[in-house]
Parts: C-alpha cells; sequence; structure tokens
C-alpha cells in the first residue's frame, strides 16, 4: 500500500484542523524546544502587548497636552472654560469682591450729554448717541428700553455704597455684590447705563429684568450698536449676575478704560 506523502510544514501550519497536524505534535501540549507555532505566538502576543501600550500613551499624551493648548489660545470645547473654572486650573482663589471691582476716573463733565428728557441720565457723547439709536432701533420694533442710570461722580457712589450699607446692615462684602465701592464703578466713565424694560418697571433693578423682551432685544441687538453686558453670571469679578447693566465699547477710548483695567489686576 501506498504510504500518505508527508504534508509540508507550510501546510501543517496553515490550517486548524487536527488533522493537519502530526500525531506527534498534537499528543505534546508542551513542546521542550520551542516549535514555529509558539514563535508566532510569542510575535502575536508581544505585538498586542505594543499596540496596547501605544494606544495608552496616545491617550496620556493628549490628556498632558490639553491644557498647554487651552492657555494659548486655541478654541475647543474644553477650551472656553467659565471664569471661575479658570481661576480654579491656575491655583488662584477668587478675589476678595470689595475691591474685585475695578478702579476707574470720572468723565469730563463736558464730554456728558443727555439721554432722558429731563436731563438726570448722561452719558459719554459716543455712548450716548449710540445709545439713543438703539432706543429708537428698539421702539420701532415695539421695545422701550428705559435709562435708568448712567454717569454717576464718585460722591455720588459714596452715598450709594455706605448709606444703602448701613440702611441694609450689610457687610462691605454683601454691599459689594450689588454695588462697586466709590471710586470703582463703570458708571463714573459715563460709558456704563443700567436698562430697563418701560413696560415692566416692576422689573427694574432686579435679575427679574431677564425675563422681559427688553432684555431679550438687548441680547440679540446690542453688540451692533457696541454695548456689551458688564457683569454675566460668574463673571470673574465676583459681582452678582446684573443683566440690566450695559457698557459701551464703541470707540478706543472706553475699549482701553474697561479692557485695560481688566488686563492691570
Ligand atoms: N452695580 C454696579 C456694580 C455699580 O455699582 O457700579
Ligand atoms: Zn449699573
Amino acid at each position: 500500500m501506498k504510504k500518505a506523502s508527508q504534508p509540508s510544514k507550510s501546510t501543517k501550519l496553515a490550517g486548524n484542523t487536527g488533522r493537519e497536524i502530526p500525531i506527534a505534535l498534537r499528543e505534546m501540549p508542551r513542546s521542550p524546544t520551542p516549535s514555529r507555532r509558539w514563535l508566532w505566538v510569542l510575535v502575536g502576543g508581544a505585538t498586542g502587548f505594543s499596540a496596547i501600550a501605544v494606544i495608552i500613551a496616545v491617550i496620556f499624551f493628549n490628556r498632558t497636552t490639553q491644557p498647554l493648548a487651552n492657555s494659548q489660545g486655541q478654541r475647543s470645547a474644553t477650551a472656553v472654560a467659565a471664569p471661575d473654572d479658570r481661576w480654579q486650573e491656575e491655583g488662584e482663589t477668587p478675589r476678595d469682591n470689595v475691591l474685585g471691582h475695578l478702579s476707574y476716573e470720572e468723565a469730563p463733565v463736558e464730554e456728558l450729554q443727555a439721554i432722558t428728557a429731563d436731563g438726570r441720565v448722561r452719558l459719554r457723547r459716543a455712548a450716548a448717541e449710540k445709545f439713543i439709536l438703539m432706543a429708537e432701533a428698539a421702539r420701532s420694533q415695539g421695545i422701550v428700553l428705559s435709562a435708568l442710570s448712567g454717569y454717576r461722580t464718585v460722591d455720588e457712589q459714596d452715598s450709594l455704597f455706605f448709606e444703602v450699607k448701613a440702611q441694609r446692615k450689610q457687610t462691605p462684602a454683601e454691599r459689594a455684590e450689588v454695588s462697586a465701592p466709590p471710586g470703582y464703578s463703570e458708571h463714573h466713565t459715563g460709558y456704563a447705563i443700567d436698562i430697563g424694560d418701560g413696560r415692566a418697571p416692576a422689573t427694574h433693578l432686579s435679575v427679574n429684568f431677564e425675563n422681559t423682551a427688553a432684555f431679550r432685544w438687548l441680547q440679540e441687538n446690542a453688540t451692533r450698536y457696541n454695548f456689551e453686558l458688564s457683569f454675566p453670571r460668574h463673571n470673574p469679578q465676583g459681582i452678582s449676575y446684573e443683566p440690566w447693566h450695559w457698557r459701551f465699547i464703541g470707540d478706543i477710548d472706553s475699549l482701553e478704560t474697561f479692557y485695560r483695567a481688566q488686563n492691570l489686576e
């Protein structure tokens, strides 16, 4: 009888069926000398281990380099951190809000222009002109922007801060949440204005102002007239959210006044 020819080595390794593996190998679970099969197992294992190591290294690298990317101003989902979070990341603690307000000088009186019929609310000329245009545009859409308070002297702010603080039995920190100490109010500059909804006077100088048509209109349109909210929620100065308090940043003087003051801190 013709003896079956021996399968070649490559045939032996090509398939997984027991029939293709010589009996000697099938019955020897652990070969004392490493066969080519074990070599492949070793190579495969080493490759798998290397791949896992590379994946772990890539994940670790990404995690450790992300804050650096953020600090360089690159935009990403995590780059735009809330101001409070940013302090924590930089190891800072929120500053004392009494003087968290920035210091400002009084606007020159000759620069001021009335924006109400009775002349009681005044802004610096460039801001006044834009506010009047903005109020007219709002009015044409059925929105009444009411000018509640504009320029204030340091003396007026002194009364607002200390007299009201005494009446309400507040600590300086409690008072500073809603009112700047004299010399520290944006209202001194003639660029800041408290705005109310003329159709909802009950919301004047209250957080409820954010639920009015006037506030929604301002959110959508104020930037067209170069006004921005000074104290949004969680602002870095630690001042209470003031949806009614807006500031003009539509010329170089106003821009420097507010943004240089922040950078000097
Ligand atoms: N209410 C703001 C903070 C001011 O008094 O200037
Ligand atoms: Zn204000």
